[in-house]
C-alpha cells in the first residue's frame, strides 16, 4: 500500500506547485441509486492521491502563503455514533491529524465560516468550477466577500484558477509505489481471465463468465470491477462499450472479455482478451486476429521515451491498415487509406490512455500544437482491434465486406509502463498467442 510519507510528499510537491495559490480539493459524495440506496462510495482521485482518505463530503485546502504548520488542512465529517451505526467508522477530527497528516483538521460543519480566515493573504485560489455542487457555493461567496471588502482591507484573491493541471502532472507519473500496485493489479486481473477463458464452453451465458471474473477480483481482495466489465460473444465485441453481459455463447464465435479489477486503493487494470469459445479459430477469426496482434505488439514496442500516444497509434493503424489491406477488406495505398480515415468502420477507437486511479487517467495527451513525450513512469494502455460489422456505412471506395467477416469483434489491450529500456507489459499474465489461446 502507498505509506503515509508518499502521501505527504505528494502534498509538498504541490504546495510547491501552488506557489502563492490556495487550492481547494473536496472529497466525492455519495451518488444516489435509487430510493433511499446509494452507488458504492468511490472517492475522488486528485483528493485521494494527495490524501489518502476515503470518506465522503471531506475538503482539503492546501496553502502555500501559510507557515508551516498550517498548510494542509482537513475538514471531515465529525465521529457521530448516531451516524457511524448506520453508516460506518468515521476518523473524525482527531483521526484527521494523526492518521492523515493534516495540521489542523476541523468538522465539515465549520467550513463555511473558517474558509475566509484559511484563504486571506493567498494570490488566488485554485479550485474546479463546476464539479463539486456542494462545496463551489461557499468558495464563490467566500471570494465574493473578499472582494467587495478588497477596498478596505487592501488586499483579496486576484484570481481562480483549476488545480488540476496541477496535480495531473503529479499523477501521470507513476511513483515507484504507485507502481508496485499496478503490478498487483494488472496480476490480479490477467489472472481472472485466464480463470475465465480455461472455463469458457459454448451454450454458456455471458453473464457466467463476468461472474467468473468479477469473483476472482473479490476473491483476491479488491474492491471490484475498474469499470463495467465487457463480456462480448460474437457480434456484441462490435459494440465498443457493451456491458449488458446477457448472452448465450455461440460455437464459432469468439469471446470478447475487456475487464479489469481496481484495488482498494483504487489502482487499476484494464485487459481486453478475445478468444475462440470453442477452442479453435476459423480461418477468418485468426487471419484478423493475427493483424491485431501484430499492430498491438508493433505499437508496445514503441512505448519508449520520445514517442507519444499518438505516435503509439499511428504505429498501430499502419499495421491494421496493411493487415486489413492483404485480406481484401481494404483497397489503396497505405498512406492514403490513413490519411482519409478509410479506415474507421473497422477500426474507430484510439490505440489507448493513461491508466492509473483513474481508468482513463488524467494527464494532458497534446499540450497546444505539442504532442506530451512519454517518459519514464507513465503507464499507458495499448489496445488497436478490429470489428466487423455492418453498423457503419462502408465508405465510398472501399470494397463491400463479405458475410463470412462479419460478427468478428476483436480487441487485444494491455498495460505497459514507459521505462528506460524495454517497456514493461504488467499484464502479460493474460495469455495471447493464437497457440495459446487454442486447446
Ligand atoms: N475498458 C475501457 C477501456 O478499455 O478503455
Ligand atoms: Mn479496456
Ligand atoms: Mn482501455
Amino acid at each position: 500500500m502507498i505509506d503515509s510519507n508518499t502521501y505527504s510528499e505528494r502534498r509538498n510537491c504541490f504546495l510547491e506547485k501552488l506557489t502563492g495559490t490556495a487550492a481547494v480539493i473536496p472529497a466525492a459524495s455519495l451518488v444516489p441509486h435509487h430510493a433511499d440506496c446509494d452507488y458504492p462510495f468511490r472517492q475522488n482521485s486528485d483528493f485521494w492521491y494527495l490524501t489518502g482518505l476515503d470518506e465522503p463530503d471531506a475538503v482539503a485546502l492546501f496553502l502555500p502563503h501559510r507557515p508551516l504548520g498550517e498548510q494542509f488542512i482537513l475538514f471531515v465529517l465529525p465521529k457521530e455514533p448516531g451516524a457511524e451505526v448506520w453508516n460506518g467508522f468515521r476518523w473524525g477530527v482527531e483521526g484527521a491529524v494523526e492518521r492523515f497528516g493534516a495540521d489542523i483538521a476541523h468538522p465539515l460543519g465549520e467550513f463555511q465560516s473558517k474558509l475566509g480566515d484559511y484563504l486571506k493573504g493567498a494570490e488566488g485560489i485554485a479550485f474546479r468550477i463546476g464539479k463539486h455542487p456542494k462545496i463551489e457555493p461557499i468558495v464563490l461567496q467566500v471570494w465574493t466577500e473578499q472582494l467587495d471588502q478588497a477596498q478596505r482591507n487592501g488586499y483579496s484573491s486576484k484570481f481562480l484558477v483549476p488545480p488540476c493541471p496541477l496535480i495531473h502532472q503529479l499523477r501521470i507519473l507513476k511513483q515507484p509505489q504507485e507502481l508496485e500496485r499496478m503490478r498487483e493489479t494488472a496480476q490480479i486481473s490477467a489472472e481472472a481471465h485466464e480463470l475465465a477463458r480455461q472455463h469458457t464452453r459454448p451454450g454458456m451465458n455471458e453473464r457466467q463468465v463476468q461472474a467468473i471474473i468479477e469473483q476472482y477480483f473479490l476473491e483476491k481482495g479488491a474492491r471490484g470491477p475498474a469499470y463495467g466489465s465487457i463480456v462480448a460473444g460474437g457480434d456484441n465485441a462490435c459494440v465498443l462499450h457493451y456491458t449488458s453481459n446477457n448472452a448465450p455463447l455461440l460455437d464459432g464465435d469468439l469471446l470478447l472479455i475487456d475487464a479489469g479489477c481496481s484495488l482498494v486503493d483504487y489502482y487499476n487494470g484494464d485487459i481486453t482478451r478475445t478468444f475462440p469459445i470453442n477452442g479453435r479459430f476459423t480461418g477468418e477469426q485468426k487471419a484478423l486476429y493475427e493483424v491485431v496482434l501484430e499492430a498491438q505488439q508493433s505499437a508496445i514496442d514503441s512505448v519508449v521515451p520520445g514517442q507519444n500516444a499518438e505516435s503509439v497509434h499511428l504505429t498501430a493503424v499502419r499495421v491494421l491498415v496493411e493487415g486489413l489491406l492483404d485480406l481484401g477488406l481494404l483497397k489503396g495505398s497505405v498512406d492514403s487509406l490513413i490519411a482519409q480515415g478509410a479506415y474507421r468502420h473497422l477500426y474507430m477507437h484510439r490505440t489507448g490512455h493513461w491508466l492509473g486511479l483513474d481508468v482513463h487517467d488524467v494527464g494532458a495527451y497534446r499540450l497546444g500544437e505539442y504532442p506530451v513525450e512519454l517518459e519514464s513512469g507513465m503507464v499507458l494502455t495499448v489496445e488497436p482491434g478490429i470489428y466487423v460489422s455492418d453498423r457503419l456505412p462502408v465508405p465510398i471506395g472501399q470494397p463491400e465486406i463479405a458475410d463470412r467477416w462479419k460478427g468478428i469483434g476483436i480487441r487485444i489491450e494491455d498495460d505497459v509502463v514507459v521505462s528506460g529500456g524495454t517497456p514493461e507489459i504488467l499484464t502479460a499474465g493474460a495469455v495471447k498467442s493464437v497457440e495459446e489461446l487454442q486447446r
